[in-house]
């Protein structure tokens, strides 16, 4: 019987990927500041969407600044960040401030009670994100990690 190369090449690479754990990676590329920001934004609409879910508008009311006040990197990192994008920062600013208005709009709709207009100012801050990310992410992970 034939080996089957295809399987021994995934098998090899499944081997190699387990046996790198992720720091060995981050050793390489250290993970930018803004990155742990992001995930900590993801968490704060991961709890918007449970806030939404049982109708906790406290929850949602509470959680809404978190994400529009977001924390910054330090000014170091911030430096780098402004070297690479250069004349965009203007435009990236602009993605970040998008956001924290429609994080703001569903904090007051959250506060009046009003379930609709949260989901839909939850749409907003979503698709704040996704314009940012849409723009500059890949440029992001080719520039300070090496992946294309
Ligand atoms: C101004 C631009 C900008 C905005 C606005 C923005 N992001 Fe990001 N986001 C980025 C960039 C750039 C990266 C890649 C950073 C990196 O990998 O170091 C990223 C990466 C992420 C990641 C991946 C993190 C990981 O573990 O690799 C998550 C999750 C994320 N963002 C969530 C959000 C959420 C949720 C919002 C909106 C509330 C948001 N982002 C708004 C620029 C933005």
């Amino acid at each position: 019987m034939k080996p089957d190369f295809r399987f021994l090449a995934a098998s090899a690479l499944l081997a190699v990927s387990a046996a790198a754990p992720a720091t060995a990676q981050d050793a390489v590329a250290p993970e930018l500041e803004l990155r742990r920001i992001m995930r900590e934004l993801n968490a704060g609409m991961q709890t918007v969407v449970d806030g939404i879910s049982r109708e906790d508008w406290a929850l949602v009311a509470a959680t809404a600044p978190k994400i529009a006040n977001h924390r910054e990197p330090e000014p170091a990192e911030k430096m780098k960040i402004l070297a690479f994008i250069g004349a965009e920062i203007g435009e990236f600013k602009g993605r970040d401030e998008e956001s924290h208005q429609a994080a703001l709009a569903m904090e007051k709709a959250a506060q009046k009670r009003d379930g609709l207009a949260v989901v839909s100012s939850f749409g907003e801050v979503q698709k704040a994100c996704l314009a940012c990310h849409q723009t500059y992410r890949e440029r992001f992970l080719a520039h300070f990690y090496s992946k294309h």
